[in-house]
């Protein structure tokens, strides 16, 4: 018997302790137990980190959604599967039943199918957090199809670019979205985007907010009609373990977005087993996770992991904000929600809201609060602690990224202590290092380094997509055999892991993590613009917020300076989208440059953060002075 629920300390070291002396037994066993399959596997597990090649239960044949739905029929047919609590709280709830989610995923994949769309084809998937958004990528699933999911607030440029590098042949949207008091017009972002995308021949559009909107003859289609003409019942598609299941594009420090593949087999056993572990889910619970369906943490934590545990899982379409900010406390009370997982920037902003707001809602549903996507401060953690758990839920401070398909390092509520800032110990199967500046493993505790990852685990990413040699310079390059997560952390007495932050040019702005070097690319578009260097500097809502050094053509130009501001994120709005605006831009005559040409941002960083006392060595700078300019103009 698999140790599948970890339940008390003693049992999770020893269930760890076996996941790494003989991992393969310990992952079968789970596979063996937990899940349908139309095949087992003939190899649990072939690696080689330095190719990089990592193939999981090789040989085996499965459906994820008949492990998502199909096996839940018989006994949680009537069982809520997702919970769609919408933006404006006078519209109804949604229970969305096991039973009705089977057939709605089946009537999507007919319509997909009779869209021309099979097995490998890349759709993609452009909605808010709408009911159609689960249900388009279960679809997807259910015929072999490729999803991959565009959230809704990046641009038309960043739309047609990720459409492009997949080959995207079908975008699935909405006429608009609801946020807060606004609504978007996601169709006209959409067809933006489409100019520029010739391999994709449909576009189908699902009604939300009922704006005029214009239907390109032969391409744009209604999704309902469609739909309501459409079989419930539809054969899963027989995946290999190995079939990609879907990409998700993560921005990396340079260069375009990097469309992570994960596949099949291994990424259902792993983010299923870790939601069970994680979020202690028992049978009647009510589970809810607020993130977007369009960043990893929705792929993992509100469709995969929980639908493959029966989980009734909410999807909330609003914002914190509306009507008021005691929304998210209100949906607590209304649906008595068990487990709630956030991340720390909206921790963050309802911190700073009267109490009221929380002391009018009974949260004593409650029983674990979760944290992903950015370190959670002390404050925040000791806020969220007091208020929301009122002491009485444990904290899971999870660490993870979208390249790992699962969460890697957290407490076990209810299981392992935890210490306001650690994410802990490693979940099993995890093996995490720390390496030094000579690419030497650190061994012992109370040590600080760059965390690697010794072993694999089933939901590693298995490539990028159209680009392996890049997945392997990126991840698999700066230490020999081990996959390198561009993060810093230290290791305490106990061994517990506290993530310090990205060591590379990523800087994660209200958990969204932004490769500084695509927005310098937008901003340097700007007709006035000749040179620009963006860093972060910590924001005490959104964790970290983007500093622009920006280099203008014409020194001298008595252009106003916040026109060209506003204009510089318009450009990045335009390119990327809202998430990545600048919040401080300094115009400059120069950048500290070495006499390779390198920027030193160290510098940059130093100054944005107002930490100037010791700059560290400036002696390989080919232009000393501009440093004592560009301190004297910061901004503060
Ligand atoms: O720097 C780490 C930070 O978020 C990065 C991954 O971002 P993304 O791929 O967008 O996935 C976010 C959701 C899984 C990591 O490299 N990060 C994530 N969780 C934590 C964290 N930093 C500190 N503590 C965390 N709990």
């Amino acid at each position: 018997m698999s140790n599948y629920h970890i339940k008390h300390l003693e049992e999770y070291y020893k269930v760890y302790r076996k996941s790494v002396r003989e991992p393969e037994i310990f992952w079968e066993e789970i596979a063996e137990e937990h899940f349908s399959w139309h095949k087992k596997w003939d190899k649990v597990l072939e690696w080689d980190f330095t190719k990089p090649e990592i193939k999981w239960f090789q040989g085996a044949k499965l459906n994820i959604t008949e492990n998502c739905i199909d096996r839940h029929l018989r006994t949680k047919g009537d069982k809520t599967a997702i919970l769609f609590e919408p933006n404006d709280p006078n519209e109804k709830a949604e229970h969305i039943s096991y039973k009705q989610l089977y057939e709605r995923v089946n009537q999507f994949a007919n319509v997909l199918k009779d869209q021309g769309i099979k097995k490998g084809d890349r759709v993609c998937i452009y909605l808010p957090m709408i009911p159609e958004l689960a249900i388009a990528l279960l679809a997807c699933a259910r015929i072999g199809a490729i999803h991959s999911v565009v959230f809704a607030g990046f641009s038309a440029t960043a739309l047609s670019t990720r459409i492009n590098d997949s080959d995207c042949r079908i975008v699935i949207t909405s006429d608009g979205s609801y946020r807060g008091a606004k609504t978007i017009d996601l169709k006209g972002i959409v067809d933006d985007a489409l100019v520029d995308c010739p391999g994709v021949k449909t576009c189908l559009v699902a009604k939300r907010i009922h704006s005029k909107i214009t239907m390109k003859e032969g391409r744009d289609k209604w999704l309902q009609p469609l739909l309501d003409n459409a079989s419930k019942n539809c054969e899963p598609e027989i995946m290999d373990a190995e079939d990609p299941l879907f990409i998700l594009y993560t921005s990396g420090s340079t260069g375009k977005p990097k469309g992570m593949v994960h596949t099949t087999a291994g990424y259902m056993v792993y983010t299923a087993y870790t939601f069970k572990n994680v979020f202690n889910y028992k049978d009647n619970d009510v589970y809810w996770c607020t993130a977007d369906i369009g960043w990893i943490t929705g792929h993992s934590y509100i469709v995969y992991g929980p639908l493959a545990n029966g989980a009734t899982t909410v999807m909330f379409e609003g914002v914190p904000s509306y009507p008021d900010f005691g929304r998210f406390w209100a949906i607590i009370n209304k649906h008595n929600v068990n487990q709630f997982y956030t991340a720390p920037t909206a921790i963050r902003a309802l911190a700073k809201q009267s109490l009221d707001l929380v002391n009018q809602h009974d949260l004593s549903s409650l029983k674990v609060l979760g944290s992903v996507g950015e370190p959670i401060n002390e404050e925040a953690w000791h806020w969220y602690n007091d208020n929301i758990g009122q002491k009485k839920s444990p904290i899971i401070d999870s660490w993870w990224q979208t390249e790992t398909g699962g969460i890697m390092i957290s407490p076990l509520p209810y299981v392992t202590p935890t210490i306001p800032t650690y994410a802990t110990l490693p979940l099993p199967g995890i093996q995490p290092c720390l390496m030094n500046e000579d690419a030497l493993e650190i061994k012992g505790n109370q040590v600080e380094g760059r965390l690697c990852i010794k072993y694999p685990w089933p939901s590693i990413a298995r490539t990028i997509w159209g680009n392996h040699k890049r997945y392997k310079d990126t991840y698999f390059s700066a230490y020999d055999k081990m996959y390198f997560t561009g993060d810093g952390a230290l290791r305490d007495a106990v061994g517990y892991y506290r993530i310090t932050g990205r060591v590379d040019d990523v800087v994660i702005v209200s958990g969204h993590n932004l490769g500084t070097a695509p927005i310098e690319d937008a901003i340097n578009e700007h007709p006035a613009v000749a040179e620009s260097a963006i860093v972060g500097f910590p924001h005490d809502i959104k964790g970290n917020a983007l500093y622009g050094y920006v280099i203008l053509k014409d020194v001298g130009t008595d252009r106003n300076h916040d026109n060209l501001r506003k204009e510089i994120n318009q450009i990045i709005t335009e390119h990327i989208g809202p998430i990545a605006k600048l919040d401080k831009i300094q115009f400059t005559s120069g950048l500290p440059k070495t006499r390779s040409g390198k920027i030193m941002r160290r510098i940059l960083r130093k100054i944005a953060r107002n930490d100037t006392k010791d700059l560290g060595d400036t002696s390989t700078l080919l232009n000393p002075e501009v440093v004592q300019e560009i301190m004297d103009n910061a901004l503060r």
